[in-house]
């Protein structure tokens, strides 16, 4: 029987009792009392930009479009300093126990750490680098056998189609990575994602599947989690109805037993449970509770972007995690990317009062990148206690979302530009195109980092209305069309999208999420907030046909559940 964890012997160090806090206050108040903007920092200042850009490998930072001066990059440091952010990394990176609620290490670092860091980490006496080579090993052997077509379906048809199924972390990064990375699918094997429990999802993505030539991945940590196991039970009656139907398989029990076998592989920390799915457990690959569900794209449940790309590719993808996991382990606090960039969510959410953040790629590759982050930063950092149990200090966990741009510049950036609240984005491009394309003699990449480029270059430094009166405008309209400026943006400039910029800007934002949630003093590794409605749901189903249980309901979800039984 596992042991409740205790209460850590003491409390996080509490942010805003620090001196720095009340530095930072003070600096805040100055600031706006100055009523000093970004144009005029930039003039003050003709080493703005440098001072403020960064790079780690092929990845370029400007945060000079912020609203900060060095001042505050200095007193924000001073915050990180008083909150023991570098011991919090360092526990973390060595297997400390800091997912205090469940009691466990927090070692996604360990998944991209090179094999001749084999018996370098030995935590709860496993050497995690050995367990994380031996698991990418055989995914990589098993993807080699699908890709050369070794593997084959019950039939003897090489497999074409991935269909994996999961969701939350078991769904989010396999997706976003493999629409990021397309162009580098290179042996005909494409993958469709399941996370829905909605029968819709499952019934859509199966549509014009070949059973014949389709592998089945049910990823879940848990292997327990409600939506991935019933889609994985519809998906099973799905395969092998279909391979009865057309002949591959004679429907008889041990038949279905050897299309199982060909057909679905799982990924999982319960191997004993996937067992008792049905699933062999030599076609199972195994990953263990020190990874978080939204920290884990890079372990096993990446299998389907290691079939899709092949182990080169996973390689260089892990290779990307690992350049950036250096620079923050390594790189003094007033140049390491990941700190300033958590740091300066900190300075908007607890000292600007914002309370959400735009990511806005200028790539289409990356276009569920936003969704992706939502879990990552959102499910880590939307706490209301710290990671002893006692009430968290100040607000934490701001809202992430965004969508690729152009799109959204002619959807919501309206608000971006002149709403009247402030929200900081982060903009993601790239130098390099996976396809060049010419209008005429434009080039249409140009004119699509333009746009890039025009959009923070606005938001920064707007319109005076003595520039909009001067393109003859009627005075009455003229604050309509002013552009107050100073709109924070970070831009994030890269040389193209690869497996390895994919992994370096994923484990960016792990380690913002790392900084923010060390500074609130959370625990940025569990996700109670979650269980209730899954709770909730377990005991509302069977009021839609059952009155004892109806009447155990609330009286607005007896009403909603009446409706249901009038309309069904
Ligand atoms: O409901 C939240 C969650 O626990 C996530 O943290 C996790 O990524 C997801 O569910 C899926 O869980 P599992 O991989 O165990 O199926």
């Amino acid at each position: 029987m596992s042991t409740l964890p205790v209460q850590p012997d003491h409390a996080p160090v509490d942010a805003v009792q620090t001196t720095a806090w009340k530095a930072l206050s003070a600096h805040r108040d100055e600031m706006l009392a100055s009523k000093a903007c970004l144009s005029d920092w930039f003039e003050a200042d003709p080493d703005r930009v440098e001072s403020l850009s960064y790079n780690v490998g092929d990845l370029h930072f400007d945060l000079s479009k912020n609203l900060l001066t060095k001042k505050t990059v200095g007193l924000l440091c001073d915050l990180a300093r008083d909150v023991r952010l570098e011991e919090q990394r360092d526990a973390m990176l060595s297997g400390e126990h800091i997912n205090t609620t469940e009691n466990r290490a927090v070692l996604h670092t360990a998944l991209r750490r090179p094999a001749t860091d084999v018996g370098t980490l030995i935590v709860d006496g496993q050497d995690v680098v050995a367990d994380v080579h031996e698991v990418l090993n055989r995914m990589y052997a098993f993807a080699d056998q699908v890709r050369s077509g070794s593997w084959t379906g019950v039939s003897g048809k090489q497999i074409k189609h991935v269909l994996s199924i999961g969701i939350g972390g078991s769904d989010l990064g396999p997706v976003m990575v493999y629409e990021a990375l397309r162009p580098y699918a290179d042996a005909g094997i494409d993958c469709t994602f399941v996370s829905n429990i909605d029968p819709n999802d499952l019934a859509e993505k199966v549509r014009g599947l070949d059973p014949e030539t389709t592998l089945v991945i049910i990823v879940s940590k848990t292997f327990t989690t409600l939506e991935t196991l019933t889609n994985a039970r519809a998906a099973r009656t799905w395969l092998l109805d279909a391979l009865t139907q057309c002949g591959a398989i004679d429907g008889s029990e041990e038949s279905r037993a050897r299309a199982v076998a060909q057909h679905f592989v799982a990924v999982s920390t319960a191997l004993d449970l996937v067992a008792e799915f049905g699933i062999d457990p030599q076609n199972a690959f195994g990953f263990w509770n020190w990874v978080g569900g939204r920290y884990s794209v890079d372990s096993a449940v990446g299998l389907s972007l290691v079939l899709a790309l092949g182990p080169e590719r996973f390689a260089e993808f892990l290779g990307g995690f690992y350049e950036m996991d250096r620079h923050f382990a390594e790189t003094p606090l007033e140049q390491n990317v990941p700190v300033l960039m958590g740091l300066l969510n900190v300075w908007y959410v607890n000292f600007l009062a914002i309370r959400t953040h735009a990511v806005l790629p200028y790539s289409q590759y990356l276009h569920r990148f936003p969704a992706y982050l939502q879990q990552l930063t959102m499910e880590s950092n939307g706490k209301h206690v710290r990671r002893d149990g006692t009430p968290v200090t100040s607000a934490t966990g701001e809202i992430f979302w965004g969508e690729p741009g152009t799109n959204g510049q002619h959807a919501f950036y309206q608000l971006i530009h002149q709403g009247s609240q402030l929200i900081p984005a982060d903009f993601i491009a790239f130098v390099n195109t996976a396809h060049p394309a010419k209008d005429g003699e434009q080039d249409v990449h140009e004119l699509f980092l333009g746009n890039f480029l025009a959009q923070t270059r606005a938001l920064a430094f707007g319109k005076t209305a003595d520039e909009v009166r001067a393109e003859g405008t009627p005075e009455w309209m003229v604050s309509a069309r002013v552009f107050e400026g100073g709109r924070p943006t970070t831009s994030i400039f890269g040389v193209e999208l690869t497996p390895h910029t994919m992994g370096a800007l994923i484990a960016l934002y792990e380690h913002i999420t790392f900084v923010q949630g060390a500074v609130w003093g959370i625990d940025s590794f569990d996700q109670w907030g979650v269980e209730l409605g899954k709770q909730m749901a377990r005991q509302i189903t069977p009021a839609f046909h059952d009155d004892e249980a109806l009447a155990a309901q609330d009286a607005s979800t007896r009403s909603l559940i009446e409706f249901y039984r009038a309309h069904r």
